[in-house]
């Protein structure tokens, strides 16, 4: 933000108390601060500004008589210099006796009739401000100056032309057959009766069906961790179809976190990490590469050769965790929701959680990350009891849209889930993760750019910042490389005659090396912003 303007009126000066220390933020934050007495100012000021903070004090539950002055002066031409003002954002400071809010509710609702979007809470001070309140308007002001520019503002107005704005009849989602589906329905059944609108909320096992019926404009969402979405970016296993590699999918909302590890049966003399040796049995799944990767990250962490692991292998996910039980192999990857996890617990002697404490061991940590950057290490939250309090596997899921999905439709979806989460977080345990925090928390490591309805309500809320805009950008054009590239991949294995399939071995080598020629960097999270 370049220019920030102040209008405010203060009698007793608490106001403008206030207002200064908001300057002195703005001012702060890289931006210049324009400070005027509504009774100083002209209707210009609104014109040549990039953004407005406004102050006044709470007289008989309205705003001060000379700070209404200036809108009345000026009468009907407001509506004619509309155009000219453009779409801006703007905030508040008060100062009142008892309460704040109700004194600035005319001023507002010209301000919204103005085309000016209010993007920041209120500040209010009882009377005279405290140094606590002088420091909130002092970060007020700061994250004004960092918002992005204005201009931002004016990419999501519902199209005028064919009138109101409406819920389409229906809001598809396909999510993960199990959880996933139970998820989407618990957000998306009360959105859709308050709307008016149908969800229809269809699942599947297979993450890459879910992903190519999103690409094919089949359905509006998904849901993803980091895991798949970064698979079927980079067209890896069973994602190198014709209709299943990358497309320009962007982030949503949070819909819940999870978290998953490696576990031992409770009687196993292996105690912790470092007592995985040369010849340990490791219980492994050859169909899910992903648990392969985080076990090789395991090993590095503790410096043990892949080829010295006994290797055993398993069909399916429910057998790791039964040979685990059974003492035909020391441990295996699990998640402590799993109904087989639960029922391990159950037995005599239980099971146990080989710690991957990152904090006690960085440096481990950070050899684990070099093998496979997509997990997070955190300490488990969720699933059986033994499980929580000890450091494992943690990731965020988030929905997920193509760019192209209506960026009206997605910021009406998100604006509904931010305001409505205290009605809908305790309908399924994971949702009380669906919120703004754990969703800003994970746009700072994502690999994913933010979709435009989503970036609409990040700068509402005020929590839009250039290091956002430009990490999504950065993140929307490496998507774009992948999605050129596999498109240009897939001429040439045309023009060759190679069947594109993901079980096509001279496809899926093609592929590779092609990425590999055009140096093509890896999607992978960031450490933070
Ligand atoms: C005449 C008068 C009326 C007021 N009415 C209200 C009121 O209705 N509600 C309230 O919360 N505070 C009320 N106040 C308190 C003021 O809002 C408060 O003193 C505020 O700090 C004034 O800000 P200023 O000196 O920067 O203008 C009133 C104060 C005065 C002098």
């Amino acid at each position: 933000m370049q220019r920030v303007l102040f209008l405010y009126y203060s009698h007793s000066g608490h106001t403008e108390k206030m207002i200064l220390a908001a300057a002195e933020g703005v001012r702060e934050g890289g931006a210049e601060a324009i400070v005027k007495k509504t009774t100083d100012a002209v209707r210009e000021n609104l014109v040549n500004c990039d953004a407005v903070i406004l102050g006044t004090g709470n007289y008989f539950q309205k705003e001060a008589g000379m700070f209404r002055d200036y809108w009345d002066r000026y009468d009907y031409d407001w509506l004619k210099m509309k155009k000219e003002i453009g779409i801006k954002p703007y905030a508040w400071v008060v100062s009142a006796g008892v309460g704040g809010d109700g004194c600035i509710a005319t001023v507002d609702n010209l301000m919204k009739q103005l085309n000016f979007r209010r993007v920041f809470p209120t500040v209010v001070a009882f009377e005279d401000p405290t140094g606590d309140d002088l420091d909130n308007c002092r970060k007020l002001g700061r994250r004004m100056a960092e918002l992005a520019p204005a201009a931002d503002y004016t990419d999501i107005d519902p199209p005028k032309k064919s009138g109101r704005w409406k819920w389409p009849p229906k809001v598809r989602l396909m999510a993960w057959k199990g959880i996933g589906a139970e998820v989407a329905h618990a957000w998306g059944d009360p959105m859709a009766q308050d709307v008016g609108t149908k969800l229809v909320a269809t699942s599947d096992e297979n993450a890459s069906i879910c992903f190519k019926n999103v690409r094919a404009g089949r359905f509006h969402f998904t849901t993803g961790a980091r895991v798949e979405t970064s698979q079927m970016l980079m067209a890896d296993g069973e994602y190198a179809d014709r209709d299943g590699g990358p497309f320009p999918v962007c982030a949503v909302w949070a819909q819940s976190r999870n978290n998953a590890g490696f576990f031992v049966r409770g009687d196993s003399p292996i105690k912790d990490i470092y007592d995985i040796k040369p010849g340990t049995r490791i219980a492994s799944l050859p169909g899910n590469p992903a648990s392969r990767n985080m076990m090789e990250a395991l090993l590095a962490w503790v410096k043990v050769n892949a080829e010295d692991i006994k290797w055993v292998e398993h069909k399916s996910y429910a057998d790791t965790v039964q040979s685990v039980m059974a003492g035909r192999t020391d441990f295996a990857f699990a998640m402590p929701l799993s109904k087989v996890v639960i029922e391990a617990e159950k037995q005599p002697g239980g099971i146990r959680w080989l710690e991957l404490d990152a904090e006690k061991d960085p440096e481990g940590a950070r050899r684990f990350h070099e093998v496979d950057p997509l997990e997070g290490l955190g300490v488990m939250f969720t699933g059986v009891a033994s499980c929580l309090g000890k450091w494992g596997i943690v990731g965020t899921h988030l929905v997920l849209a193509h760019r192209d999905t209506d960026k009206y439709l997605v910021y009406r979806m998100v604006r509904w889930l931010h305001q409505n989460f205290e009605q809908i977080k305790d309908r399924h345990s994971k949702l009380k993760w669906a919120n703004l925090e754990t969703l800003v928390a994970e746009l700072k490591q994502t690999f994913l750019p933010v979709h435009e309805g989503l970036r609409q309500l990040l700068k509402e809320e005020g929590v839009w910042t250039n290091a956002l805009e430009e990490r999504s950008e950065a993140n929307a054009a490496l998507i774009d490389r992948y999605c050129e590239a596999y498109q240009e991949c897939q001429d040439m294995a045309d023009e060759k005659g190679i069947p594109v399939r993901h079980d096509s071995p001279e496809w899926v080598e093609m592929w590779e090396s092609y990425k590999k020629e055009h140096s093509i960097p890896i999607v992978r999270p960031f450490e933070g912003l």
